[in-house]
């Protein structure tokens, strides 16, 4: 089976898949049981100076993906020090320890952080701008590696990550989630949350992660944990290829639970083998670029079904039948797409 090992700035891990920040890593105990559960190493819920309180109610589980209006952690960051970090790594986890939202958290509690075991510090900010000069100040703070966690909210996802990199962090964690975000109850003629500005992630921010990990993995040099939207082990992989070294996750598991990790590792395996990839390290960064113009439609009649999908989903009716295309195609590929069983694709044109 294909080697699932990876490396995250200095951090050995068993396999790329890495549990996000979040309501699953709030205390120690949560920690270890996602180690058990098989996470290769994991985010803590972000420490501040003071404890969150958050609106109730704040995460809701919504077609698409999860909202949320969940504040940094509840807990205190001396609990944190003196209880949950040190079981938290009795448990034998590889914890990087979120630390944030501002500047003052940061310079007030990274230190601690790292002497009460964390492998890693993760920084991160509602404040684009604030980034960089965070990550300084907890690089001049600790030994361990700094991560820094791009908000793809922000205007200059790019220059931030080259800013945090000049500043010493040893690794970018892309994305968080996205907002601010609303749902409404239609039977209270409410917010669906007890917040009106949310935040929004789960499989619907898939692409505009995998978008920003690629632009974020041409900028920089350092390893990236490609985060928003992961939920099997298909988008895994396509992380890998977009730029990631490593995989967070934090709805897919907060909505199906932290056997997740265990059945997308095995998956993961299986299908880079049928990939024909060896290793999760050679598979990083492994998507070629822009498609080529030069591509026709091919149909395979053997694979067709004779379902109708492609010929009623046409924009511009240009498809009678699976194998009989107008010239009205523009190909678009929306039918491909749709096809259940593989039996349209693309082949290169010969003109
Ligand atoms: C309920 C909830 C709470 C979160 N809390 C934090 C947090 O405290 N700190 C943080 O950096 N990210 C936090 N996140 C963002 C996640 O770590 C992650 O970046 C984002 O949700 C995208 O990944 P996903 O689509 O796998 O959830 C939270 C996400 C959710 C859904």
């Amino acid at each position: 089976m294909a080697d699932l090992r990876t490396s995250l700035a200095g951090l050995s891990l068993e396999h790329p898949l890495v549990l996000a920040s979040g309501p699953l890593s709030w205390d120690g105990e949560a920690i270890a049981r996602a180690h058990r559960a098989g996470a290769a190493a994991i985010v803590t819920k972000t420490i501040s100076r003071t404890a969150a309180r958050s609106p109730r109610p704040h995460i809701a589980s919504v077609p698409g993906g999860v909202l949320n209006a969940e504040r940094w952690s509840d807990l205190s960051p001396r609990q944190w020090v003196e209880r949950e970090l040190p079981l938290a790594k009795d448990s034998g986890a590889t914890v990087i320890a979120s630390v944030g939202p501002t500047p003052d958290d940061v310079d007030s509690l990274a230190r601690a952080l790292e002497r009460a075991g964390a492998d890693a510090l993760e920084v991160v900010s509602y404040v684009e701008a604030a980034l960089p000069d965070m990550v300084r100040l907890a690089v001049e703070a600790v030994d361990v590696p700094v991560f820094a966690k791009l908000n793809a909210n922000g205007r200059d996802l790019v220059g931030t990550a080259r800013a945090c990199v000049v500043r010493g962090a040893a690794a970018i964690t892309a994305i968080d989630s996205l907002g601010p975000a609303l749902r409404v109850d239609l039977e209270r003629r409410r917010p669906l949350l007890g917040a009106a500005s949310a935040w929004w992630s789960g499989p619907a921010i898939l692409p505009q992660a995998l978008h920003a990990v690629s632009v974020v993995h041409d900028a920089v040099g350092v390893p990236i944990v490609g985060t928003g939207g992961v939920g099997d082990a298909d988008a895994a992989i396509e992380m890998l290829f977009a730029g990631a070294s490593a995989v967070g996750l934090c709805s897919a598991p907060l909505v199906s639970g932290l056997g997740l990790f265990s059945r997308m590792r095995d998956a993961m395996g299986e299908r880079l083998d049928r990939l024909g990839i060896a290793a999760v390290r050679g598979a990083v960064g492994a998507m070629a670029g822009e498609v080529e113009t030069g591509f026709i439609l091919r149909f395979d009649a053997g694979a067709c079904a004779g379902c109708g999908a492609c010929v009623r989903i046409c924009p511009y009716r240009a498809r009678r039948s699976p194998d009989a295309v107008l010239t009205a195609c523009r190909g678009c590929g929306l039918c491909v797409s749709v096809c259940p069983r593989g039996a349209l694709g693309w082949e290169r044109s010969e003109t």
